[in-house]
């Protein structure tokens, strides 16, 4: 049990600075999801974490202590990476006490934690297989009890599910988060998968090339986005984006006029969820579309807004058959606008 806090903290390797200051206090048991683009530096933000690079600037706090000088294994965490890296020659058990056996810790002792464990991810019937007799989501399980027979702090995962097909990536994403609950074990969770961060995070962070876009709940960030990229990089479909005119508290958008709520004045980027346009003969807004794409529980349909060129996406509830050409007609409720400035991307309410 512990709290993590990522005090300011700067990465570079050489000249070149990847991460540019991410300050954070994460609560005991809480389960934080890092979650941004490839390449964004979430996973040398972890890696700082977990001491296996160096602390450009800053202080990394477990506990309230600086452990930027500490050793990873003095640091008391565990980590689980995408490929899971299992001993190929080593059993199941033998691959779970693997680091309590070096750690110098009595058989007896390790055949107990590792039993504890086994039990927790339901391994037991396969504790004397090897690693190529098990299937994607088993192995994965295995990697998770190797890091909870060491009792860690804290839990460090990166992308742990990406190499899992999407059936079995849904299944872990819920038994890893039930799993964490259950030992209340603080948790730092990397993925570029937004859905995964909306589904697991108690808060996330939305990294941009090395920097926090925006730090809160999956349901603060969907509803109320700091920044256009992360408008843009959670929900899905992606929010549209279009710029448009505030002009004596009347916004001109997509060739339509509507009242709206907001302090905006002149130019303004505003952002519109595909799932908040509500089809309306009388809407003020019009779609042409370009192509459907049915779903099931809904549909989308691509095109173009108003008659302008600017791509656009509608998400209708249900199955709604629509030919390409066609123009729907839909309007949207003045709080799901949001509005952002044109220059640095920045919220305007
Ligand atoms: N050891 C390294 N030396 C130089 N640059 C690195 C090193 N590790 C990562 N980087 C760079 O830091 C940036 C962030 O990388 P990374 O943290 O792996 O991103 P992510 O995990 O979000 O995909 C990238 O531009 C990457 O090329
Ligand atoms: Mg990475």
């Amino acid at each position: 049990m512990a709290t993590v806090e990522l005090d300011n903290i700067k990465k570079r390797f050489g000249g070149t600075q990847v991460i540019h200051g991410v300050s954070t206090a994460i609560e005991d048991g809480e389960f934080i999801v890092i979650v941004g683009p490839s390449g964004c530096g979430k996973s040398t933000l972890l890696r700082m974490v977990a001491g296996l690079e160096s602390v450009s600037e800053g202080e990394v706090r477990i506990d309230g202590e600086r452990v930027n000088e500490r050793e990873p294994m003095a640091r008391d965490i565990a980590m689980v990476f995408q490929n899971y890296a299992l001993y190929p020659h080593m059993s199941v058990r033998q691959n779970m006490g693997y680091g309590l056996k070096i750690a110098g810790l009595p058989k007896s002792e390790i055949a107990a934690k590792v039993d504890e464990a086994a039990a927790l991810l339901q391994l037991e019937p396969y504790l004397d297989r090897r690693p190529r007799e098990l299937s994607g989501g088993q192995r994965q399980r295995v990697a998770m009890g190797r890091a909870i027979v060491r009792e860690p702090k804290v839990f460090l995962f990166d992308e742990p599910l990406s190499n899992l097909d999407a059936k079995l990536r849904v299944q872990m994403r819920l038994e890893i988060r039930d799993l964490q609950n259950r030992l209340g074990i603080t948790a730092l969770y990397v993925t570029h998968d937004q859905v995964e961060a909306m589904t697991m995070a108690d808060r996330m962070i939305v990294m941009n090339a090395g920097r926090a876009e925006q730090i809160g709940t999956p349901l603060e960030v969907y509803e109320r986005p700091q920044t256009l990229f992360a408008a843009q990089f959670i929900g899905s479909p992606s929010m549209n984006v279009l710029d448009a005119t505030m002009q004596d508290g009347v916004l001109h958008l997509g060739g339509a006029t509507m009242p709206a709520p907001t302090t905006a004045t002149g130019k303004v980027t505003v952002g519109l969820r595909p799932e908040h346009a509500i089809a309306d003969p009388e809407g003020p807004l019009s779609l042409t579309v370009q192509m459907g794409e049915p779903l099931g529980a809904n549909t989308l349909l691509h095109g173009r807004i108003g008659d302008g060129s600017e791509a656009f996406t509608i998400s209708l509830p249900g199955v709604h058959h629509a030919t390409a050409g066609e123009r729907i007609a839909f309007r949207v409720l003045p709080e799901n606008l949001h509005f952002f400035d044109p220059e640095t991307g920045a919220r305007i309410d």
